[in-house]
């Protein structure tokens, strides 16, 4: 039921503070990556879910105003992918059987023993779906996800994923999707010429209950045939956009598309995290200056800190022949990677197609810039179309950290 990239989501339903702090406790027996959401007004409980969609809920049986059994039954009919368990005191055991009934998964007697709680946990977790949403499971593993992003603007993240979303687009003629993710800065709609009243933030109140119709309402479609998930104008984004959004949204869209592309902004905060997290590939773009040189470094050594392995990110230097610009060599022997692929400097060329909204793969494939875009393509289509066998085996997470957050 957990993905093997997956946080577990837990969301706890309970009055009490020490019964939260039980929680937390107990769960540090739990080996994987983990969050824990608190709500303690039954009230909230269902907005609260159906916002993060937990793999796990957990229900207090001593609820304040309702009881846990009308809980559980809401929960289960709104949320039913989330396992629910309920909470029950040892000696009211009674109660145990009419949460089931009202939908819960299984109970867990308080109070809590952590070695308890753990294996009921991974019990749960283990146990088959239903098989409309194993059939969802495996579908999902069809589109690669290929995230650009860099620790400074203006290195050409953009320009790169949205000739790179077209240019596989052409070439494979597979279903491409584009997502801008600079929330602080989207720049795709004007780069695409694309004029949509949709965005994300369509869907982000809709979360727990995204379905391909709902995705693809939102979608802007370009005349190259890629369909751009865009970003709302900075001051019209009404809250962050959470991890399970981008894990929720990822999924439905690598179920949809070959390809999905994400144009990443900064900061990499844990939003951005999420995408580089389910993405196959990173391409990490970079000017030949010195000042990048260490920024790049950084950004590296977190990325292999957070558990990437060193082929799931790519260096492409961007605007390589720039007058001046440090030689490609150089910038190997610095960061101790290989560059994977370098785009020549051709300022007019760049600018001619931003300011008409035109990329240059489409107009411009016979130039230096629009003949090395292509050849990037060709390269993840390579490395990505011929990898399948690896898939599995292409992310290796280090140990991650564990979040604990509340209401
Ligand atoms: N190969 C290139 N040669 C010359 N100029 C380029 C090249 N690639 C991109 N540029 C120019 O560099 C600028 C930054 O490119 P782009 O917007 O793609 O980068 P970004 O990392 O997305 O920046 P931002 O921080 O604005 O999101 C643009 O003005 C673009 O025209
Ligand atoms: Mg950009």
């Amino acid at each position: 039921m957990l993905g093997a990239r997956e946080t577990l989501r837990i969301l706890l339903v309970s009055a009490h503070e020490d019964l939260r702090d039980e929680v937390g406790h107990a769960l540090e027996r739990w080996t994987g990556d983990y969050r824990l959401y608190w709500v303690s007004q039954p009230g909230l409980a269902l907005s609260r879910a159906e916002e993060l969609v937990p793999q796990i809920i957990l229900v207090d049986d001593d609820l304040v105003g309702v009881s846990a059994t009308t809980v559980i039954r809401e929960l289960s009919s709104r949320v039913p992918a989330a396992a629910i368990l309920a909470l029950e005191d040892a000696d009211e055991v009674a109660k145990a059987s009419q949460a089931v009934l009202a939908g819960a998964r299984s109970f867990i007697t308080k109070p809590l023993r952590p070695d308890e709680l753990a294996t009921i946990l991974q019990q749960v977790l283990r146990q088959p779906r239903p098989v409309s949403m194993e059939m969802e499971e495996t579908a999902a593993l069809r589109g690669h996800v290929v995230a650009f992003c860099a620790p400074k603007g203006g290195t050409g993240r953009t320009t790169l994923a949205v000739n790179t979303a077209i240019g596989l687009r052409m070439m494979t003629k597979q279903e491409v999707a584009l997502v801008d993710a600079d929330y602080a800065a989207p720049a795709a709609d004007v780069v695409m010429s694309l004029h949509n009243q949709r965005d994300i933030s369509n869907l982000l109140s809709r979360a727990s209950r995204l379905d391909q119709e709902l995705v693809s309402s939102v979608l802007a479609k370009h005349a190259s045939g890629v369909q751009v998930l865009l970003a709302p104008p900075p001051a019209d984004l009404a809250g962050p956009i959470s991890v399970p959004h981008v894990q929720q949204i990822l999924m439905l869209l690598r179920r949809m598309f070959s390809w999905v592309l994400v144009d990443l902004g900064l900061p990499l905060d844990e939003m951005a995290f999420a995408f580089l997290d389910g993405a196959d590939r990173i391409i990490l773009s970079i000017l030949p200056e010195m000042v990048a040189l260490r920024n790049t470094r950084l950004m590296l050594d977190q990325f292999y800190e957070w558990g990437y392995s060193r082929d799931k990110v790519w260096l492409v230097v961007n605007r390589a022949t720039m007058k001046g610009g440090i030689s490609t060599r150089d910038m190997e022997d610095r960061l101790h990677i290989r560059v994977s692929h370098r785009i020549p400097d051709d300022a007019a060329l760049a600018t001619h197609s931003i300011n008409r909204g035109v990329p240059v793969i489409m107009n411009h494939r016979r130039s230096a810039m629009g003949r090395s875009l292509r050849k990037l393509v060709q390269l993840v289509i390579d490395d990505l179309e011929g990898a399948v066998e690896t898939k599995s085996s292409r992310v290796r997470r280090g140990k991650r950290r564990r979040a604990f957050a509340s209401d």
